[in-house]
């Protein structure tokens, strides 16, 4: 695995393998690798000539400085899981290589951005859309991998690419569980000993038969703090909080 630091370096190895005709597909992530990322990475490495991830927490995606100070970074597990599994390129940029603008220029979807996740994490969506315009452009991927974990972000990336006729194929993953049913999720390592017993209720109340004030009723109960709990398009979304650390999900009524 090359492990590559320099924006300008990646865009001249992607633009040779445009040359070259090969298919390349990325996978965008902040890094704290666990199964979720790794099934994207494989689904990538059975479906192009060249799988490329990138490891980087952008900023301007956290409404919260906390929340991004607080971020899981596993640099030297992250490194060993991608080169077992047999990625060939990792980008590590720079903010500073990477928003050489300082943020002057965003992607802004109007709507849907704002619902869900958006109305309680404002400018999230505009720094996640911006960010994954740039890693697409300079990587130049024939297909792109995002997981249905996060299923406001992928549908806004869809829509994102085929509003501005990018050419990447924008590729859903189904979402992996733990054992538990507790969607994996690197913040779920901030979790304390007591919250990492408690949070696999999240996805057993909002995958059961209640309806959603005796969701509401059970998870506060339970300890949890409720972000949102909503019904859109025949799937329950939701965002809970134990202490400091946010968990999502979304389940098919
Ligand atoms: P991150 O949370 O690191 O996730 C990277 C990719 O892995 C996303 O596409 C996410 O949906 C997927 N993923 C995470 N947990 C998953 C799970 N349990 N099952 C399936 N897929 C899962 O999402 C981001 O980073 C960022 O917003 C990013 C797209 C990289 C832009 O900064």
């Amino acid at each position: 695995m090359q492990i590559i630091k320099s924006v300008d370096q990646w865009i001249n190895i992607f633009k040779d393998k445009q040359k070259e005709s090969r298919t390349v597909g990325l996978i965008p992530t902040m890094g704290a690798l666990h199964a979720g990322h790794i099934s994207l990475i494989k689904r990538s490495l059975s479906e192009n000539q060249v799988t490329a991830a990138t490891i980087f927490i952008n900023p301007t995606q956290f409404n919260n400085p906390d929340d991004l100070s607080n971020y899981p970074t596993t640099w030297d597990e992250d490194i060993a899981k991608l080169k077992s599994v047999g990625v060939d390129y990792l980008l590590y940029p720079k903010y500073e290589d990477l928003y050489r603008d300082a943020y002057r220029y965003k992607v802004i979807e109007t709507e849907y951005a704002k619902d869900l996740c958006g109305a309680t994490r404002p400018g999230h969506f505009d720094g996640v859309l911006t960010i994954v315009m740039k890693l697409i452009n300079i990587t130049r991927a024939t297909n792109a991998y995002f997981g249905e974990k996060d299923w406001q972000q992928y549908h806004l990336i869809k829509g994102m690419a085929e509003t501005f006729f990018m050419d990447t194929k924008i590729i859903p993953c189904p979402l992996i569980r733990e054992e538990s049913g507790l969607a994996m999720s690197s913040r779920n390592k901030l979790l304390t000993d007591e919250h990492k017993r408690i949070a696999p209720l999240f996805y057993k109340t909002i995958s059961s038969q209640m309806d959603l004030n005796e969701m509401e009723k059970a998870l506060s109960k339970n300890g949890f703090v409720i972000d949102y709990l909503k019904i859109l398009d025949k799937r329950i979304f939701g965002a809970v909080f134990l202490g400091e650390v946010r968990l999502i999900d979304n389940v098919c009524i």
